[in-house]
């Protein structure tokens, strides 16, 4: 899960989706970065970690990073979330493998769209929580998906 800073939108993505994958008994491994170093070291936005916290997901524990090109190595999805960070995640992929991992995450909503999720941290604490909603709902889409696949 990848966004501009680490600290508000993909933490809240890695608490959803890890927290789904344990609800499902699932194995995968999740992790998430910046693109930007600004907030390197540092736990989520406060507002991050309430919103998630109110929905039972427990992200205070996250630091932040930033995106690597091992990344593109080591995972086999890489979930951006707005344009721009799929423009600074693509800069750092060195083949088509690679490039085919990079994704829009409301793409597993709206399929083709290329929907962004808002950057919230401009904004008031109270617009964390339609973010929220929109990356659990790309959460539980994609991993319905991944369930298909391993049933099939
Ligand atoms: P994020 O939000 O990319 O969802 O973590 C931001 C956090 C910090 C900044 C921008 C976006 N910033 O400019 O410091």
């Amino acid at each position: 899960m990848v966004c501009l800073g680490n600290i508000c939108r993909s933490p809240m993505a890695e608490g959803i989706l890890r927290s789904e994958i344990t609800k499902r008994k699932l194995t995968h491994v999740v992790d998430s970065a910046g693109t930007g170093n600004w907030h390197s070291g540092e736990a989520p936005d406060r507002r991050a970690i309430a919103t998630a916290k109110k929905f039972g997901v427990d992200i205070s524990k996250l630091v932040a990073r930033q995106i690597d090109r091992g990344d593109l190595e080591s995972f086999d999805k890489i979930f951006v979330m707005d344009l721009a960070n799929y423009d600074a995640v693509l800069r750092l992929t060195r083949n088509a493998e690679e490039k085919a991992k990079v994704e829009l995450f409301l793409n597993q909503v709206n399929p083709g769209q290329d929907e962004e999720v808002p950057d919230p941290w401009f904004g008031e604490a109270d617009g964390f929580i339609p973010v929220y909603k929109m990356l659990e709902a790309a959460c539980t889409n994609f991993l319905n998906t991944i369930e298909k696949i391993h049933q099939s």
